[in-house]
C-alpha cells in the first residue's frame, strides 16, 4: 500500500500512522512490540515525511513500550502521540526519541493550543461525551484562553 501511494505522490509527501497497541474496535495483536519493530524497519526504505506512532491504547488494555521499539528500528522522522503534555513532548524531542509530537484531544478543547503552549497558559480538558456529536457542541464552542 505504501509503495502504491508513494508511487503517486512521492515519498516525502506521504506519512504513515500506526496504532499497534490500540484495542479500539476489538483490535488486538499478539506481539505489538514485534509488529512495531517489523513495520518501522520495513518503512526505512521509503523516505517518508514521517512515521506517526500512537504510543498507547485508548482503553489501557494493551500496554508495552512501542516507542523504544520504533525508535530503534526506524531511521526517519518519528512522530509520537497520545497523552503528551508539553514538558514530556519537549523531553522526548530533546532526547532524540521523537522528532515530532502530535496533540489531538487537547486541540479540540483548546482552539488556541499553540498560543497556550507557547505562553504556558493552562489547558482546558476535553469532554469525551461530546467527541462525536453532530453539532457545534464539543467542536467549535470551546473558548480561547482569557486570563
Ligand atoms: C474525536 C476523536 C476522533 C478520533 N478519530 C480517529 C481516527 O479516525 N483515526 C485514528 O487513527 N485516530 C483517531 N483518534 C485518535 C487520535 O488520533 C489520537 O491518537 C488520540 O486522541 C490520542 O492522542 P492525543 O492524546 O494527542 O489526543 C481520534 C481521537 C478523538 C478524540
Amino acid at each position: 500500500m505504501v509503495e502504491a501511494v508513494v508511487g503517486v505522490w512521492g515519498s516525502d509527501r506521504v506519512g504513515v500512522r500506526i496504532s499497534p497497541l490500540n484495542s479500539y474496535n476489538s483490535m488486538r495483536d499478539s506481539d505489538p512490540v514485534g509488529l512495531t519493530r517489523y513495520v518501522a524497519g520495513a518503512l526505512n526504505r521509503f523516505n517518508l515525511a514521517y512515521l506517526h506512532l500512537m504510543r498507547a491504547d485508548f482503553f489501557g488494555v494493551q500496554q508495552a513500550d512501542v516507542v523504544s521499539a520504533a525508535r530503534a528500528a526506524y531511521q526517519g522522522t518519528l512522530m509520537g502521540n497520545m497523552g503528551y503534555q508539553k514538558a514530556e513532548a519537549e523531553q522526548a524531542i530533546n532526547d532524540g526519541q521523537l522528532q515530532l509530537v502530535a496533540m489531538g484531544a487537547v486541540y479540540i478543547s483548546n482552539p488556541d493550543l499553540v498560543e497556550r503552549l507557547a505562553h504556558d497558559y493552562p489547558l482546558a480538558q476535553p469532554d469525551s461525551s461530546t467527541f462525536y456529536t453532530q453539532t457545534a457542541e464539543g467542536y467549535t464552542d470551546y473558548p480561547a484562553y482569557s486570563a
